[in-house]
């Protein structure tokens, strides 16, 4: 499984490398940017879980570059406006100083805004293979995960909440949004792809929603107890900040606790799936038993 997912994380980086085209650029201080924080770091798991699921679907795979390239450039948009100053103020992601510290502010902001168009781009290019209405599926899926109902909701409601206290309800709410929401288009987009059951769909999506809150609840517990060597971004952030975390709330032991329940939920949701799921299965378990 290791060398699978090795190869797909190859795959996504070749792709990405030639959608930066550096040569293309009026400016090329910005797509150096973008460039510094889209290559050569991250564990890649949304495009990993495009391909799971493309794997587990028999979608084909020249699609699902298009598909795995554009959610992870959403990700990577939304990690450097994250550690923006006017957001968490960190220093360090994947393991080198932020965009921001090694391009600037204005240059940090702009490559976000830049990936998160060229993720569109990407996704609705004739070059992906599928008809229009396929496309306009595959980025209502996409839009739907990064904008208020999504990602970008959720991180507004994480910086509302530094210094409360959330109830365990606005807590999952939160990081359904802010994580699971893009985390959900990975698995989804594949299957809007082509017309498979709606049953089917809903599985999907359950599995998506249980692995979605696990990953960012692995990500508080590691922002305690894990090893900035290994995560390559700080720890102790959320302490410092007092953003509304599992840990906070429920404590330590009952957060791993939540991730390994939602997981063994979300491989309930496969069951019916045959082997042609075990790298999702395998992408699940991964999620909370991850060091970084
Ligand atoms: C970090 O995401 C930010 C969260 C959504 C918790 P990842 O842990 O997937 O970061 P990379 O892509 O591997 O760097
Ligand atoms: C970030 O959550 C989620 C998004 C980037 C959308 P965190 O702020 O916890 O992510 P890290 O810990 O900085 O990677
Ligand atoms: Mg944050
Ligand atoms: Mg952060
Ligand atoms: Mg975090």
């Amino acid at each position: 499984m290791n060398q699978l997912i090795e190869a797909y994380q190859n795959r996504i980086e070749g792709f990405l490398n030639r959608v930066l085209d550096p040569s293309a650029a009026p400016v090329p201080e910005l797509l150096e940017a973008m460039r510094y924080s889209t290559l050569g770091g991250g564990k890649r798991l949304r495009p990993l879980l495009v391909y799971a699921t493309g794997e587990a679907l028999g979608t084909p795979s020249g699609a699902l570059d298009r598909m795995a390239a554009s959610v992870e450039m959403i990700h990577v948009y939304s990690l450097i406006h994250d550690d923006l100053p006017a957001m968490d103020d960190d220093d360090l992601r994947r393991g080198k100083p932020t965009c921001h510290r090694a391009h600037g502010e204005a240059l940090a902001i702009l490559a976000g805004d830049a990936l998160q168009a060229l993720a569109f781009a990407v996704l609705v290019d004739d070059a992906i293979g599928l008809d229009a209405d396929a496309r306009l599926r595959l980025a209502q899926e996409l839009t739907g995960a990064s904008g208020v109902n999504g990602m970008a909701g959720g991180q507004a409601m994480d910086l509302a909440a530094q210094g409360k206290a959330l109830g365990i309800e606005a807590l999952e709410t939160m990081h359904r949004l802010k994580t699971g929401a893009l985390i959900r288009a990975a698995v989804l987009m594949p299957a809007r792809a082509s017309a498979i059951d709606a049953g089917l769909v809903a599985r999907l999506g359950a599995y998506a929603d249980c692995i979605g809150l696990a990953f960012q609840i692995r990500d508080d517990v590691l922002d305690v107890e894990g090893d900035p060597t290994l995560l390559g971004k700080a720890c102790g952030a959320d302490t410092l900040l007092e953003k509304a975390t599992f840990p906070a709330l429920l404590g330590l032991e009952a957060s791993r606790q939540r991730a390994h329940d939602l997981v063994e939920e979300a491989l309930a949701h496969l069951q019916p799936l045959g082997p042609e799921a075990d790298l999702l299965r395998f992408l699940a378990r991964y999620i909370v038993d991850r060091m970084h």
